[in-house]
């Protein structure tokens, strides 16, 4: 288990055991790979980040994972993969996240992409990202490149 501060400096813990914090995680995080490139979305607050959000009543997370990022990225899942979860301390209470890796088949042209600007395709990520501005927080603390190295030895 990797404990750090995320970019606001609430405690985090990340495991890729399975399901160490809860069988039931109400979030969901999906780093997705499209023809080469990573794809993420621009929220309209946040900036960019990879597609995910809330699990909705009735449904599990992994049926979530599929549809945040269909609503947000208008990319159909081809393979999806659970990599681990996360706990955050934030101020406004605990959040636990499950993080998937997906392989996208297709991207569809939406009307609209919820509470994004829809999809955004990357050869590369940048290398210090806590200092780039257009990114949401989200992708600033150790969570990404844990969940990196993670995939990337997976494959
Ligand atoms: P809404 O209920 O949709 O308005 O969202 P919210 O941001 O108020 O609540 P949410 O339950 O999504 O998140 C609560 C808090 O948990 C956020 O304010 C963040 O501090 C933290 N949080 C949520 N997701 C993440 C994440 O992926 N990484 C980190 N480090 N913190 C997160």
């Amino acid at each position: 288990m990797e404990q750090f501060y995320d970019y606001y400096n609430n405690l985090v813990k990340l495991s890729f055991e399975d399901h160490p914090f809860s069988e039931n995680p109400k979030h969901v995080w999906v780093i997705c790979r499209y023809r080469g490139k990573w794809l993420l979305t621009e929220h309209k607050e946040r900036g960019l980040e990879f597609p995910g959000g809330k699990v909705e009543d009735g449904e599990g997370a992994f049926e979530a994972a599929i549809r945040e990022v269909k609503e947000e990225t208008g990319a159909v899942v081809d393979q999806l993969d659970y990599v681990g979860q996360y706990y955050v301390a934030g101020k406004g209470g605990t959040i636990v996240k499950n993080v998937y890796f997906a392989e996208i088949s297709r991207l569809e042209e939406e009307t609209h992409y919820f509470e994004t600007n829809g999809p955004v395709l990357l050869e590369k990520l940048p290398e210090v990202l806590p200092k780039q501005k257009k990114y949401s927080f989200m992708m600033k603390d150790n969570v990404l490149p844990c969940c990196l190295e993670r995939i990337e030895a997976a494959q």
